[in-house]
């Protein structure tokens, strides 16, 4: 696969000193790098995970992928004008060498980074948060108004791997070891959530308490998935966004041997109980894309 990993998602937000906060405070991330109207943040060694432009209204702008090196990127360009989506930017950006940016329709713009960045980081305790401290950012689930359609384009042009799925419902799909990078379900384009690496089980418990400190609470979980079989929590960012704190990841290191499952919306749900399945708050959440996104013609 020519994608090595999720790269980042870019919010407009109406107010990037806010937004700043929740995402230094609330999911733990720290800042790289700002200017006047845009910030950078990471939980890792990428240069930025959440990129954040003051603007208004909320919305999702790009969702960034990383790329294994030059000779992949011209490949996905090849397999981007031959499937029919436009190139419409390339050049160098903060943060990565080269970023090439393609459109289709029903998804957001996708941003392809190749040589990003790299920060250092410390695991010693000098980067300091007050909540949970994620790992890093590990997959974006997207919705499509032409499910079937965006399924193909993730597969056959940025050539993500089916994992598993509930059938015409939901497809969870990789791009390395990590069960999902992208998740893809039906309904109105937008970019469902975003999720963030937990290391164990006992950073659930720090982030529930440190959501009830600040007033907030999450809207699904603790529990735990069946296709990938992580363990999950959702919460709200600012602008009704989701963010999920995930941990305890499926690995697939046999990608001869693997075949991707069915599962029904029960067993995707929460293998734990008693709510299987997503609240209607899990449903109606979630980040509109930018202009709500290019339509099919
Ligand atoms: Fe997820």
């Amino acid at each position: 696969v020519s994608i090595s990993r999720i790269g980042h998602v870019s919010l407009r937000v109406p107010d990037l000193d806010d937004w700043t906060r929740f995402f230094c405070e609330i999911v733990g991330l720290r800042v790289v790098e700002r200017s006047a109207d845009e910030v950078f943040l990471t939980a890792s060694h990428r240069h930025h995970e959440i990129r954040l432009t003051g603007g208004y209204p909320y919305a999702c702008e790009t969702v960034g992928l990383d790329v294994r090196s030059e000779d992949e990127l011209q490949v996905l360009i090849g397999r981007a004008h031959r499937h029919g989506l436009a190139v419409t930017a390339d050049g160098p950006a903060i943060g990565a060498r080269r970023v090439v940016r393609v459109e289709g329709p029903d998804l957001p713009p996708v941003e392809l980074c190749c040589g990003t960045e790299r920060v250092e980081i410390s695991y010693d305790g000098s980067y300091e948060t007050v909540g949970p401290r994620p790992r890093k950012l590990g997959h974006l689930t997207l919705q499509s108004a032409t499910y079937q359609e965006t399924a193909e384009v993730l597969e056959e042009v940025f050539g993500f791997r089916l994992s598993d799925s509930v059938p015409n419902l939901f497809r969870w799909y990789r791009c390395n070891a990590d069960h999902h990078g992208i998740g893809l379900g039906p309904g109105e384009n937008r970019l469902h959530h975003y999720a963030f690496e937990l290391s164990c089980f006992e950073e659930f418990r720090q982030l529930g308490d440190h959501l009830f400190r600040r007033d907030l609470e999450m809207v699904w979980g603790p529990g735990r998935h069946g296709p990938g079989n992580n363990l999950f929590a959702y919460f709200r960012d600012p602008g009704g966004g989701l963010v999920e704190m995930y941990a305890d990841l499926l690995q697939i290191e046999d990608e001869e041997h693997y075949r991707p499952g069915e599962f029904t919306p029960e067993e995707a749900g929460n293998r734990w109980g008693p709510q299987t399945v997503p609240p209607d708050e899990w449903f109606e959440a979630g980040t509109p894309l930018c202009a709500g996104g290019r339509r099919r013609s």
